[in-house]
């Protein structure tokens, strides 16, 4: 076994691998400060805990840790790129999120759809967003957020980028 087969990068720093052999992605990550992957399910159907393994979006509760050795993970606070930042701004201005609980693996998701290059409308952005659930929104803001990212010459869609006053903010 060489040095990159026993640590994570996670976020951009190399994090060793203990020997618990067992224990989740979730929960290695969140143990060590990557609180922003939330656990709702903890059985693959919420979406709360997607994080990106090399690029790929991974339901963390289902991954082991050790399983991840010498990938790199990036959680919503390592995303910090351009299109990251054009997506949290989008995702503040159409209200995508209310008690945020869903928003880190939501965000994650809407990042990686749209990374991905491919040609998005609403039907395509809410099949995508199947595997993640929000208790709060009605997905409306989330969608709308998406595709103004997407398709940023397109006009808004009416009514829907509304003040909404219990509304939280994607920070990081
Ligand atoms: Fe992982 Fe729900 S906590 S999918
Ligand atoms: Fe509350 Fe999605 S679960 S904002």
């Amino acid at each position: 076994m060489n040095e990159q087969d026993k640590q994570i990068i996670l976020n951009g720093s190399p994090v060793p691998l203990n020997g618990e052999h067992r224990i989740t992605l979730a929960d290695f990550v969140r143990e060590r400060g990557a609180t922003s992957v939330h656990l709702g399910c903890e059985h693959g159907v919420c979406g709360a805990c997607n994080v990106l393994v090399d690029g790929s979006c991974t339901r963390a509760c289902l991954a082991l840790a050790h399983g991840c050795a010498g990938s790199s993970v990036t959680t919503l606070d390592g995303l910090q790129d351009e299109l990251a930042q054009r997506l949290r701004k989008a995702f503040n201005a159409h209200h995508a999120l209310q008690c945020g609980f869903c928003t880190p693996g939501m965000f994650v998701s809407a990042y990686d759809m749209l990374a991905c290059g491919e040609p998005l409308d609403e039907a395509r952005v809410r099949e995508r967003l199947a595997g993640n659930i929000c208790r709060c929104t009605g997905y409306q803001g989330i969608v709308d957020a998406i595709l103004s990212v997407a398709n940023p010459h397109a006009p808004a869609a009416a009514g829907h980028a509304h003040h909404h006053p219990h509304s939280e903010e994607v920070h990081s």
